[in-house]
C-alpha cells in the first residue's frame, strides 16, 4: 500500500471472504475505501478483490491467514504495524461449534475461543497506535445477539460473543477520549454460511436477516456514531432500558460487607 494514501479511508476486514465481512468488503468499497481482506480462503478473496477493484476502482490487498494459527495472527499483526494508514479494523471473523458444550472436544473450544476472541483482541491491541492517529480511527466489532442470550444454550459460542460486547464496550469508556469510536454491531440469524459450517438448516430458523439489510443497517449505525448496533431491534428503548437497569448496580457493587441475605 502506498504512502501517498495517508489520508485515505483503509479498512481491514477479518472474515471477508464470505457472508457479513464480504459484504462490509462491497459495501465500504463503494464508499472509497481502500480494502485488506483477511480469511483463509484465497480464491475467494482474490475473486472478491478483483470484483471490487474493478467495479469501484479501489485498492484491494488480500492478506490470506487462518487466525487460529499463532503464525498467521502474528503476520497480520506485523502487516496492520507496518500499515498505520488503516482507519477501521473490522473484526468479524468468527464461527461457531457444530455441536454443544458436552459434543464439543477441548481443542474445538480453543481454537473457537482464539477465533472469536483472542484474534479480536490482540489485533484491536496492535492496530489501536494507528488508529489514534487518525481523526477518524474506528473498530467494528461483530459481536451477536446471543452475547445476550444464556437461553439459546450455546455456550462457547454466545460467551465469545459476551466478550466481544464487554471488550467493546469497554473499550468505549477507555478510548472515546482519546478519540476512538468503537461500534458493537449485534446481528441476531443472519443468512450466510456460518449455518451451514456449524451443521445447522438455517431453514429451519424463522426471522432471518438478508446480509445486506444487516451490513447496510449496521453502517447507518456506524455513520451515527452508535456504540450498540442491534439491527433486528425493532424497539430501541429496550436496550436503553437494558442498560440503565445494569448501571444503577454499578456504584452499589463497592461494598466492604456481603448482602444481608449472605448473613446466616
Ligand atoms: N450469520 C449470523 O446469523 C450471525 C449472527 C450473529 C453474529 N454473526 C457473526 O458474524 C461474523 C461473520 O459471520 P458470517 O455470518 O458472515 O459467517 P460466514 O459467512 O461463515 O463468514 C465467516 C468468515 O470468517 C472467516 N473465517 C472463519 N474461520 C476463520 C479462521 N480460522 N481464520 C480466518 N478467517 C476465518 C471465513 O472465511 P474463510 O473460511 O475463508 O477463512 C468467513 O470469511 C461472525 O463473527 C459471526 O459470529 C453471524
Amino acid at each position: 500500500m502506498s504512502d501517498s494514501k495517508v489520508s485515505h479511508s483503509v479498512a481491514l476486514i477479518t472474515g471477508a471472504s464470505s457472508g457479513i465481512g464480504a459484504t462490509y468488503a462491497d459495501r465500504l468499497a463503494k464508499r472509497g475505501y481502500d480494502l485488506i481482506l483477511v480469511a483463509r480462503d484465497v480464491a475467494r478473496l482474490d475473486a472478491l478483490a478483483e470484483r471490487l477493484q474493478q467495479e469501484y476502482r479501489t485498492n484491494v490487498t488480500v492478506l490470506p491467514a487462518d487466525l487460529t494459527r499463532a503464525e498467521d495472527l502474528v503476520r497480520v499483526e506485523d502487516f496492520i504495524r507496518a500499515n498505520p494508514q488503516i482507519t477501521l479494523l473490522i473484526n468479524n471473523a468468527g464461527a461457531s461449534l457444530k455441536g454443544g458444550f458436552e459434543n464439543s472436544d477441548a481443542d474445538a473450544i480453543e481454537n473457537l475461543i482464539t477465533l472469536n476472541v483472542t484474534s479480536v483482541a490482540r489485533l484491536s491491541r496492535v492496530a489501536l497506535d494507528g488508529l489514534l492517529k487518525h481523526k477518524d480511527g474506528a473498530i467494528i466489532n461483530i459481536a451477536s445477539v446471543m452475547a445476550l442470550m444464556p437461553e439459546a444454550r450455546a455456550a462457547v459460542y454466545s460467551a465469545t460473543k459476551a466478550f466481544v460486547l464487554t471488550f467493546s464496550q469497554t473499550l468505549q469508556f477507555e478510548l472515546e477520549e482519546r478519540g476512538l469510536y468503537v461500534q458493537a454491531v449485534l446481528p441476531a440469524a443472519t443468512r450466510t454460511e456460518i449455518w451451514e459450517r456449524s451443521g445447522k438448516n438455517i431453514d429451519e430458523i424463522s426471522g432471518v436477516m438478508e446480509v445486506g439489510e444487516l451490513v447496510d443497517a449496521a453502517l447507518l449505525g456506524f455513520d451515527r456514531k452508535e456504540k450498540i448496533t442491534i439491527p433486528p431491534l425493532q424497539d430501541e428503548q429496550q436496550w436503553i432500558d437494558f442498560e440503565a437497569r445494569r448501571s444503577v448496580m454499578v456504584p452499589v457493587f463497592s461494598q466492604s460487607h456481603p448482602a444481608p441475605r449472605y448473613k446466616s
